[in-house]
């Protein structure tokens, strides 16, 4: 470990801890919160070990040109910012990250606003965000010599670390909520040959669990609550920073669910500014599901302050959190920088999952939350027709296509969830239909569609 570089500090009291002396659970032994990487040579100005803003930039679109296999990784092109490992020769990447930033010109025109992207995180080798996070996590457990690495999730960290560690040469164990996984997922980490065991838990039952089993074994924890996670997963915001020639957007949106990956993007776009690699910070707002909105119960309710666990229950199961491990941190960044927390209800997420679609990209329903939040923060004025917003897609549609074919069809949601969207919801429905094998039948479905 490069433990000159960088530290853990604990993110309720303070504390500081090498990285080799964190518990194999992440939590501190002190109070029992979550610890974040800090690089304490960054803060002397004018020290070796701050970064110089102005050759970093140049060093890193340099290296989109480069040869060399490190480069090649949207996260350790930017390793400068994450010197978390003794040595880069321990670095597994899939080459993830260099993710397309599209514009969405049909929802930017409905919602009377010049600027909206979307950052496609899908587009990663294993189809998530998580990619981002696993090279940089599976790296230090390569470096660090464990045989084990493990996982609980709602199917994209399973997928992720199962790759991983097979790139690696590592063993990976995963523990998935029975039923409650989209099948593409599940299969992904059978194919990378993870021990996968499915439970009669929830996500947040799951978790609990292996943080008791890495305590009896050496096996390293690969959720979120592993701080190493979010250093990789902190990447995005530098290409989104970079895509806009250092100027970042006004708005950030982006699911909630465990909440690791809005703490890691807000530590980000923190670090870029307190490094003077950007002049300010976008507001960045969380969105859940409705079903699945602790976060959002605990900022009416006392600020932020303490957090009620929910039962979860939503169809976008990647987000089916109660309990979220990183809202402290979450928190903080929706507070520094002046984002929102919000929720959306299941028909409100079909339909922004489905308007993604019609503009030719394709997402999880975890990921068109963030459409959906942005459809009612417009409403709610919360956004001025000249700002950029980014919207933050953490997943591949093909993920969860069981999910596209009953929309489609008009099998997901039940008639009380649609009541009032039955218009919106019909006007997306594209189901397929069974025709003749003869020229004029086609011809005939197709008269009838364009008539
Ligand atoms: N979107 C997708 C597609 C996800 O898979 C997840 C989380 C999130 C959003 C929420 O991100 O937890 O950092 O707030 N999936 C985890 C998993 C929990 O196990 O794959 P978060």
């Amino acid at each position: 470990m490069n433990e000159n570089l960088h530290q853990l500090r604990c993110f309720g009291c303070g504390a500081r801890i090498s990285g080799a002396e964190a518990q194999p659970d992440f939590r501190c032994v002190e109070c029992g919160d979550l610890f974040e990487v800090e690089y304490p040579g960054w803060g002397q100005r004018g020290g070796s070990d701050r970064p110089n803003p102005g050759a970093l930039k140049w060093l890193w679109r340099e290296r989109r040109c480069s040869s060399e296999d490190l480069d090649h990784s949207g996260v350790w092109r930017f390793r400068e910012l994450l010197p978390i490992l003794d040595s880069f020769g321990n670095v597994v990447t899939l080459r993830e990250g260099d993710t397309p930033l599209y514009q969405l010109k049909r929802a930017a025109k409905a919602l009377g606003i010049d600027q909206l992207y979307a950052k496609h995180q899908g587009m990663n080798p294993t189809g998530s965000f998580k990619d981002t996070g696993m090279t940089a996590a599976m790296s230090v457990a390569k470096e660090r010599g464990f045989e084990w690495v493990a996982c609980a999730s709602t199917g994209n960290t399973s997928a992720a670390m199962a790759a991983y560690a097979a790139r690696a040469g590592l063993k990976s164990l995963v523990l998935i909520p029975d039923g409650k996984i989209a099948w593409g997922k599940l299969s992904q980490a059978m194919d990378y040959g993870a021990l996968t065991c499915q439970l009669k838990a929830d996500f947040d039952g799951c978790l609990k669990l292996l943080t008791q089993i890495v305590k009896e074994a050496p096996i390293y924890l690969l959720n979120s609550v592993n701080p190493y996670r979010l250093e990789g997963q902190k990447t995005p915001a530098f290409e989104i920073a970079e895509a806009f020639d250092w100027n970042v957007p006004d708005h950030l949106i982006v699911p909630g669910g465990n909440l690791g990956n809005s703490s890691a993007l807000g530590k980000g776009f923190r670090e870029m500014y307190e490094l003077g690699l950007v002049a300010r910070l976008p507001r960045i707002s969380v969105v859940q599901a409705a079903g699945a909105n602790p976060l959002v119960r605990s900022l009416e309710e006392n600020h932020g302050a303490s957090l009620e666990p929910v039962e979860a229950h939503t169809r976008a199961t990647a987000i089916r959190i109660g309990n979220p491990a990183s809202w402290r941190k979450a928190v903080r960044v929706i507070q520094d920088t002046g984002g929102w927390c919000l929720d959306v209800t299941e028909a409100e997420i079909a339909i922004a999952k489905a308007e993604l679609g019609s503009e030719g990209l394709g997402c999880e329903p975890a990921s068109a939350v963030t459409l959906a939040g942005l459809k009612k923060l417009c409403a709610e004025g919360k956004i001025a027709s000249n700002e950029s917003v980014v919207l933050l897609l953490t997943g591949h549609t093909l993920k969860d296509a069981d999910y596209t074919i009953e929309f489609h069809r008009g099998t997901l949601l039940e008639k009380v969830e649609t009541a009032g969207y039955e218009a919106e919801i019909s006007r997306l429905q594209r189901n397929a239909i069974s025709v003749d094998a003869t020229p004029a039948a086609v011809l005939a479905a197709l008269k009838d569609r364009v008539g």
